[in-house]
């Protein structure tokens, strides 16, 4: 009888143990930052994968890839060699998705790819278990050209030179970058549509989003173009920070937009400083994240038990949806 009862004492251990090696306390998710001088990278989304993870009780192993791909394809070696359940990449460069899911793929290892974008096409269908968690690069562009074009039409006073047409310059941020060159493309749009003419000053187009250089770039265009400039577009508030600091030290007031929602930016629509924004939400961005690699790990279907919905396109992307910031709701995102 006590033998019976010890192999079923056991068979039980054995039973209860196969079953923690699937629970989400066991799991490991190694993951980066594309560079933790990233404004939005770094203020938002870093700190709620690291909050969510913790709620969800996962581990998460997140380093700074430093703006350096190879330095990001040895972080993902180091990865795998530690043998993690799954991974949570930020590309630094968009065009290099196929080294990482190569190398994700040779592991067996499930792949989550977040905020950049696979600019490579058919990338995503060389591996069956690598996602994409990130927004529609367009909509930004589109909300923020429709934000700017009611903005116009309800100023006359705006068209300085009373020619019917906008003198605009714009801050593109990383070139290359689905979301750099998705709103560029769309913002503009947003009034050629509607038939009025945009002639650009000036396009700085860089390799970062970064505020100081936005600075330096914007204040050269005050002293090329000077009451020329009509309207400044900026495709991410940190580089439509730098261009205030810049206005501000030449004393010059421009329509100015932005993209990301940050606090920062929210406070300056609050003292005119800055005309609009659009919520990148990626606190979403970084939940669903968390949840698909969770997932993705326990081999489920990614998105079971959560609300994030998969495209059914063929880029295998949950798409987080932006909104328009302006000083009639800024106060509802602070
Ligand atoms: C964009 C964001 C930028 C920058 C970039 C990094 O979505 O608007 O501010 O963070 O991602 O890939
Ligand atoms: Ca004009």
């Amino acid at each position: 009888m006590k033998k019976i009862v010890a192999l079923f004492s056991i068979m039980f251990l054995g039973l209860v143990l196969a079953a923690c090696q699937t629970t989400q306390g066991t799991i490991v998710i190694g993951a980066n930052i594309y560079t933790y001088g990233d404004n939005f990278m770094n203020g938002v989304v870093r700190p709620e994968l690291v909050r969510y993870a913790a709620q969800k009780g996962v581990t998460l192993n997140i380093v700074d890839s430093e703006n350096d791909q190879a330095k990001l394809n040895d972080q993902v070696d180091n990865f795998i060699s530690q043998g993690v359940d799954v991974l949570a990449i930020n590309l630094v460069d968009p065009a290099a998705a196929g080294t990482i899911i190569n190398k994700a793929k040779a592991a067996g290892i499930p792949l989550i790819l977040f905020n950049k974008e696979a600019t490579v096409a058919g990338v995503m269908n060389t591996y069956d278990k690598v996602w994409y968690v990130g927004t529609d690069s367009a909509e930004a562009g589109v909300i923020q050209g429709q934000m700017m074009l009611a903005d116009w039409q309800a100023n006359p006073s705006w068209d300085k030179n009373g020619d019917g047409k906008v003198q605009y310059v714009l801050l593109k941020g990383e070139s290359g970058h689905p979301d750099a060159e998705a709103r560029t493309r769309e913002s503009v749009k947003a009034f050629t549509d509607a038939g009025i003419v945009m002639e650009r000053l000036g396009l700085q187009d860089s390799n970062t989003w970064n505020t100081a250089e936005a600075q330096n770039t914007m204040q050269s265009w005050i002293t090329s173009f000077g009451n020329q400039i009509e309207l400044v577009i900026s495709n991410n508030d940190g580089m439509a920070f730098g261009a205030v600091t810049a206005m501000k030290s030449a004393s010059k007031v421009y329509p100015i937009y932005g993209v990301d929602a940050l606090a920062q930016a929210l406070q300056m629509i609050g003292v005119d400083e800055l005309n609009g924004t659009v919520l990148n939400d990626g606190v979403n961005q970084a939940r669903a994240t968390i949840d698909l690699a969770i997932n993705a790990a326990q081999g489920k279907p990614v998105t079971e038990g959560t609300s994030w919905v998969l495209r059914t396109d063929g880029t295998k992307a949950v798409r987080v949806a932006y909104v328009a910031v302006t000083k009639q709701n800024y106060q509802s995102f602070q």
